[in-house]
């Protein structure tokens, strides 16, 4: 019989909770006693450490966030802080360790199992950054959030003849930016994997305006290099030649928090039972995602360090469509 421990690690997203409930229950129906660790690694190294059983998972699919709560652990990134972890996973008989997260939390778990404790990683972030899998657990939900607010901003575009800005999440990666402008019909999409010249958006919303759009929307990642705040300083000292007036919108965080979909809380269920599979197998330094529509696991090695990158068919698909 295993005794196996799940948390929740860096930023929450859509459909962890339905992770959490597949792990707690796959585990169960293999006859293991399951642990919930809280607050993601610091309660691996403060020990807050929780028996769960499949109660304990029940009415919780449809919940955002997190029931275990995240956290970002500054010292759970130095080895003493991973030393001390492990010293209170092996204190309360725990075999493995599941760890339900994106980049930075599967660093970790890189880490942790390097240094001996086995480690099954299961993909989640809504930014879809992460290698290993081409979906991650709450981006579908956070694209829907996102869409939400852009049909919303286009009916007020449309009535008062503006642009408008939507700045959506994405550190490192286009990958949100990208595909809801794609399905929101943006006219331009600034992401951090290609510079773009704020000059060149602006001849973009003066043609729209010379062709009569009745409105026009700039879709932007977080962490594009014009990002909404530089784009509206640019456009503030070139408002004359642009016909829109333009408003900005920061998204934030509303798109994390939302109520997980069909497609997370499948993906949730999937996952979660990989990984139980894989620690069956023993097989551990993995993370469990999905490739062509199908549960894989990938060497955590061949993973940490890297970015996903958004594809490039997509990109030239929006220069067409926009
Ligand atoms: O990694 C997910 C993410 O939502 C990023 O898109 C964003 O840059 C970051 O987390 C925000 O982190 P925090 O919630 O810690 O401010």
């Amino acid at each position: 019989m295993k005794h196996v421990a799940v948390l929740t690690s860096g930023g929450d997203a859509p459909g962890m909770n339905a992770a959490i409930r597949s792990v707690v229950r796959c585990g169960v129906a293999k006859g293991w006693k399951m642990f919930g660790v809280r607050n993601g690694f610091r309660g691996l190294i403060t020990g807050n450490i929780v028996e769960m059983n499949t109660r304990d998972v029940g009415g919780i699919i449809q919940k955002g966030g997190t029931i275990l709560g995240s956290a970002r652990c500054e010292e759970f990134k130095t080895e003493e802080g991973r030393y001390q972890a492990i010293r209170e996973l092996r204190q309360k008989g725990i075999d493995a360790l599941i760890v339900i997260g994106g980049n930075g939390s599967q660093t970790g778990s890189y880490y942790l199992n390097n240094q001996g404790f086995p480690v099954v990683g299961i993909a989640s972030t809504i930014d879809n950054d992460l290698c290993g899998s081409e979906m991650t657990i709450g981006v579908d939900t956070a694209l829907n959030i996102a869409l939400e607010a852009i049909d919303r901003l286009k009916v007020t575009a449309s009535s008062h003849q503006r642009a408008f800005l939507l700045e959506v999440m994405g550190r490192d990666c286009g990958y949100l930016a990208l595909m809801v402008g794609i399905a929101g019909g943006a006219e331009y999409i600034l992401i951090p994997e290609i510079e773009t010249d704020p000059e060149q958006v602006a001849k973009t919303l003066r043609l729209a305006y010379e062709h009569g759009k009745t409105h026009a929307l700039i879709v932007v990642a977080e962490g594009a290099k014009y990002n909404a705040e530089a784009l509206i300083a640019f456009f503030e000292k070139h408002e004359d030649r642009l016909g829109f007036k333009i408003r900005a919108t920061i998204l934030g965080h509303v798109q994390r928090g939302g109520t997980p979909g069909a497609f997370d809380r499948n993906l949730a269920s999937r996952l979660g039972h990989g990984a139980i599979e894989a620690i069956d197998r023993e097989e551990y330094g993995v993370l469990v995602g999905l490739n062509q529509s199908k549960i894989t696991t990938t060497p955590l090695e061949e993973i940490v360090g890297k970015i996903k990158s958004v594809s490039m068919e997509m990109v030239e698909l929006a220069h067409i469509l926009d």
